[in-house]
């Protein structure tokens, strides 16, 4: 199996992927702001007590949190950061968006819940904060944002104490690779594989905005093969403990998707099931 991770993702430096983190960062600004009041995040329901964990994570990581620290990682407006302070753990967010930083802290508010939240790219987080964690946690499309995904390992080692924990579910990217606009013709689009150069398009919205109603924004993304997750862990000199994969998501990222009596999302078909979402957990051994 091909990987790039020690060769082509670090030819690409920081510096020139700034003009890229840029864009993304004034994308999920506005996303933000529409997927706050949408229904698919359904943020009031949030307010009421609902969690917005969904069992996969809280199945995997959920003995682990109680009383504990917990780092989330791109933590968007901060709806699963506070789930997770609503089952015990003292939590942290960090996310680009300014937006959505501000937008957490609100609903810290609303909600009576003690959180901290950070803006900051994932890549200046070492300038930006100085805390160890007993767990690093980050969720469900959070890694095509990100050009390095082994200096994203060596950030998520560095804030992790002696025997803590990473936990990581993410959308798989094996649906990626093709057109999905007619399900039943399956037409080869994106590489699986990492390409330093990201995949850039224009947007009016975010998969939680049906309506589109944003101005048009430029996005930007990586592809990420699972060994290239799965190596960048290791060279960041974590234990993988699992790494499970799901042929059912928390979100419709693909029209195709139909949801099932469970509320997970699934393709429907009689024999064959599609790998949708991944989860790994890691630890760093004392
Ligand atoms: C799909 S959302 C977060 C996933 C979360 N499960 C959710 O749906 O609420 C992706 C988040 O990553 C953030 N993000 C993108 N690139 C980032 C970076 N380099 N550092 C920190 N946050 C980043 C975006 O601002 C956005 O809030």
């Amino acid at each position: 199996m091909r990987s790039n991770l020690d060769t082509s993702s670090l030819k690409y430096s920081m510096k020139e992927s700034r003009q890229y983190y840029d864009a993304i960062q004034k994308m999920w600004d506005e996303f933000a702001k529409v997927n706050y009041q949408s229904e698919v995040y359904q943020t009031k329901e949030f307010l009421k007590g609902k969690t917005s964990l969904n069992s996969i994570e809280l199945d995997e990581l959920g003995k682990f949190v109680k009383g504990k620290s917990l780092l989330h990682l791109q933590c968007h407006f901060g709806l699963d950061t506070l789930s997770w302070a609503r089952q015990g753990a003292k939590v942290t967010g960090v996310d680009i968006s300014g937006k959505a930083i501000n937008l957490a802290r609100q609903l810290a508010k609303n909600a009576k819940i003690e959180a901290t939240f950070v803006e900051s790219n994932i890549y200046d987080l070492p300038k930006n904060l100085d805390e160890k964690y007993d767990i690093v946690f980050t969720s469900y499309g959070v890694l095509c944002w990100l050009n390095d995904l082994k200096r994203w390992a060596e950030i998520i080692a560095q804030f992790l104490k002696l025997g803590g924990i990473f936990y990581i579910a993410e959308f798989h990217r094996f649906i990626w690779v093709f057109d999905w606009d007619d399900p039943n013709d399956f037409v080869l689009k994106n590489n699986y594989f990492h390409d330093p150069e990201p995949i850039g398009y224009t947007v009016s919205g975010s998969f939680a905005d049906g309506n589109k109603t944003t101005e048009k924004l430029d996005g930007y993304e990586w592809s990420h093969s699972l060994s290239d997750v799965i190596n960048s862990i290791i060279s960041a000199g974590l234990q993988i403990k699992f790494f499970n994969e799901f042929s059912k998501a928390p979100f419709q990222r693909f029209p195709f998707l139909k949801k099932s009596v469970d509320g997970y999302w699934r393709y429907d078909h009689s024999e064959i099931q599609l790998p949708l979402v991944f989860t790994l957990m890691a630890k760093k051994e004392e």
